[in-house]
């Protein structure tokens, strides 16, 4: 059909060509439209209620728990007394990232964490991807936790009440007689509770939870120390370099979730000042309590025998005074730490999806906010019977072990993502900024590779069938009805 309006002198202004594949799986979302849509969503507004304290709480609430609760007890038989060591070399190869989330999050304050900071500077496809494994490091890893969280709660009844629940309600199906996880998918539903009484509500309790957390471990130290025989530090590094570095890689788990409070960004009161610094806040809290905590440990109890008890953090405190009450109070406040990560990492996910939700990329259900709390709720509902439902019924077995690849993909793209916006926007405001240029950035990108590729072959290969599944979901729905293409395919291509 011929342009009406065209003349031999004036010709028609031909067609906007459609953008190519390419083109359009690189798409790249401008900063400026991801701040200005910060806390939209279906229906209502998130509210801004979150300051410092409760963001640095949230990121602690995320971080402290089974890890130095639980995995510390596996990896001092890998290193020995050293294992003090460990917890500094994974603190360092979580600090290089810490401060690539915290340059980002003080320059893109939005939910999305790494998946909105990604579609900011890699494009859609790579966000969609980091996308995907934060369902690993969020959705998945919280559905693992809840379930660690009842085998401690099954160890507390059993020491203060004699009470064990029955097998089949307290594993999923194909393990040890197991039915339906009960108390897995408990934890969940109590954090679902918490979560649609708002964001401020949720963070009151996780910060009461955080208190009782770090109260404990502090409460550990006095005691452990107590007990502290010097003989135990006789030989530092038993197994070598090879056991600090095995331990190390074990215990990174224990650094996962620092990155919780870049999720809360359309909820902070200011999100460009307090953000980076409850990332970096959080991180050196939860190292100095790690290394305090695992020096007095190993200091209190020979490391060998370590490998036979589970929960050695508690086995001590009873050998110390003698008496099992400090060892079932630690049992106790164990089960409200990791209660705390289920309900900060159930957080997370909820915000990520929001955003992802919010670009068209899964379905709007996930962006509706309800007018009365400023909590999405149907999506917190979805979110949590996902996790409940797959904690309690799914052995997660390699799937659990696959959330630290999906975790350090994540933050490897964050490493990534700091470079490229220093190169496309480097007169952008920034409320922080890593020191010495690119080299942490690339640093923390060669650690998470590093720690990556020692993951084994059934890992990775867990991990590609997540991805292929991922792709194919994307290719199916968020290919087409991504925003940035319904609305201005052409403008969207690329941000200058
Ligand atoms: N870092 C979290 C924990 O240790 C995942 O439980």
């Amino acid at each position: 059909m011929l342009d009406h309006g065209a003349s031999p002198q004036n010709p028609p202004t031909p067609a906007p060509a459609s953008p190519g594949v390419a083109a359009r799986l690189m798409r790249r979302k401008p900063v400026e439209r991801l701040i200005a849509e910060g806390g939209q969503g279906e229906g209502g507004t998130l509210r801004r209620s979150l300051g410092l304290w409760q963001l640095t709480m949230i990121s602690i609430g995320a971080t402290l728990g089974t890890g130095i609760f639980v995995v510390l007890g596996q990896a001092v038989p890998k290193a020995g007394p050293a294992v003090t060591l460990s917890f500094v070399i994974a603190g360092v190869t979580a600090l290089f990232s810490a401060l690539s989330y915290a340059e980002l999050a003080g320059t893109i304050p939005v939910s999305g964490s790494s998946y909105s900071y990604a579609y900011a500077t890699m494009g859609e496809l790579i966000a969609w991807v980091c996308g995907w494994c934060l369902l690993l490091e969020y959705g998945v890893s919280v559905a693992a936790v809840a379930v660690g969280w009842g085998e401690y709660l099954n160890e507390l009844l059993d020491g203060t009440l004699g009470v064990t629940l029955p097998a089949a309600l307290a594993n999923p199906p194909g393990v040890d007689g197991g039915v339906f996880n009960l108390p897995a998918l408990i934890v969940i539903l109590l954090a679902m509770v918490f979560l649609l009484g708002g964001a401020k509500e949720s963070a009151r309790a996780n910060t009461v939870m955080v208190c009782v957390k770090i109260a404990a471990l502090v409460l550990f130290c006095a005691i452990g120390f107590m007990g502290f025989k010097s003989g135990n530090y006789a030989h530092f590094m038993p197994l070598g370099m090879d056991g600090v570095s095995a331990a190390a890689a074990t215990l990174f788990f224990s650094y996962i979730g620092f990155d919780a409070a870049s999720t809360a960004g359309e909820e902070a009161k200011d999100a460009q000042r307090d953000l980076p610094r409850a990332i970096m806040l959080s991180l050196v809290i939860v190292t100095a309590l790690y290394v305090l905590v695992a020096a007095v440990a190993v200091g209190a109890r020979p490391w060998r025998t370590f490998a036979d008890s589970e929960a050695a953090l508690a086995q001590i405190m009873t050998d110390v005074t003698g008496q099992s009450f400090w060892g079932t109070l630690l049992a106790f406040c164990a089960v409200i730490a990791i209660a705390s990560v289920v309900l900060t990492v159930l957080y997370g996910q909820t915000r990520i999806l929001f955003a992802m939700s919010r670009d068209g990329l899964v379905p709007k259900v996930f962006a509706r906010v309800h007018p009365k709390t400023g909590a999405p709720r149907a999506n917190t509902v979805i979110v949590a019977l996902f996790c409940g439902v797959l904690a309690a019924a799914i052995p997660l077995g390699q799937l659990a072990d696959a959330t630290s690849i999906g975790t350090l993909f994540a933050f490897a793209l964050v490493n990534v993502a700091v470079v490229v916006l220093r190169r496309t926007r480097p007169a952008m405001r920034r409320s922080f900024r890593v020191p010495l240029g690119w080299l942490l950035p690339v640093l923390g990108f060669v650690c998470c590779a590093w720690m990556m590729f020692s993951l084994s072959a059934v890992t990775w290969a867990v991990f590609g069938v997540w991805m292929a599944v991922g792709l194919v979901f994307y290719f199916l729905y968020g290919y087409r009805r991504s925003r940035l293409a319904t609305d201005d395919p052409l403008a969207a291509t690329a941000e200058k």
